[in-house]
């Protein structure tokens, strides 16, 4: 089945598209403490609810890459009803092939749970590195083990060891390339329980409601695959932060 839809489906009853909880998400964007009016770059932006965020708190000037229709299409939409005077711009399209109009011209430049887009976590900081003006800021959501994964759940995930790094080693790999941390933001094992299970949640309510949608065995499948995977392995190995780093004034 159409992947996009699936995870359409799976999210429907979430707005913020990882396991960072609502109060969390808000003290980040108020932290953030942006001027009026920057330019604000989301790589997969979800449903486009920290660039709206950011627009009603600094009326930045936003742009939003996202692959999925659906969601771009929730970005729209939200656009209309939240900002419609706003900056915002969405676009759907693969991010690998995004590019700004200039090099370093974002005062902001996040990722949050995409970072495959540039090969994982460091690759994810380059780029927004080199898109985002010196002193600015990336912001990055990543996942993190909590403890060594078993052989089994990485074959259950089809994901290698290396693919994620430890809290720290995540917040060193960007101070190894000159970035410098200001702030973590961890997931609690409740803020993880919220975001799965209301994966189950909105899956059993889809199938419900549309009992005659040929798709419904696979949804099925892969959310009871899903949950599997987190409540046999994932909940207790798999951590997930957002970092902030600040970019250097200079490369001196
Ligand atoms: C875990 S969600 C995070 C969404 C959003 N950043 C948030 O935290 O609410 C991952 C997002 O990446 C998007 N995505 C996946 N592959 C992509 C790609 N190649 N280019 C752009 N977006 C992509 C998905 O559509 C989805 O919205």
């Amino acid at each position: 089945m159409d992947f996009w839809k699936l995870m359409d489906i799976v999210h429907k009853k979430q707005e913020i598209m990882n396991p960072m909880s609502d109060e969390k998400l808000k003290r980040l964007c108020r932290l953030l403490d942006l001027k009026q009016g920057a330019s604000v770059l989301d790589i997969a932006c979800g449903k486009g609810e920290f660039l709206v965020r950011l627009h009603e708190l600094y009326k930045i000037q936003g742009i939003g890459v996202d692959k999925s229709p659906y969601c771009i299409k929730d970005c729209l939409k939200k656009k209309a009803e939240r900002a419609p005077d706003s900056d915002l711009t969405f676009l759907e399209m693969d991010a690998a092939d995004y590019q700004p109009n200039s090099v370093e011209s974002f005062d902001l430049a996040s990722c949050m749970g995409a970072s495959w887009i540039y090969d994982g976590h460091e690759g994810a900081l380059k780029a927004l590195s080199s898109m985002t003006k010196p002193g600015g800021l990336i912001v990055a959501g990543e996942p993190y083990w909590r403890k060594e994964p078993v052989d089994e759940y990485l074959a259950a995930e089809e994901e290698s060891k290396d693919t994620f790094g430890t809290y720290m080693e995540n917040v060193e790999t960007g101070e190894d390339m000159g970035l410098r941390c200001i702030y973590t933001l961890d997931s609690t094992l409740d803020d993880w329980d919220q975001y799965e299970s209301l994966h189950w949640w909105a899956v059993n309510e889809y199938i419900r409601d549309n009992p005659d949608d040929p798709d419904n065995h696979e949804i099925r499948k892969q959310c009871d695959r899903f949950k599997e995977i987190y409540l046999k392995w994932g909940r207790d190995t798999m951590g997930w932060a957002i970092y902030v780093f600040r970019k250097p004034e200079s490369s001196n």
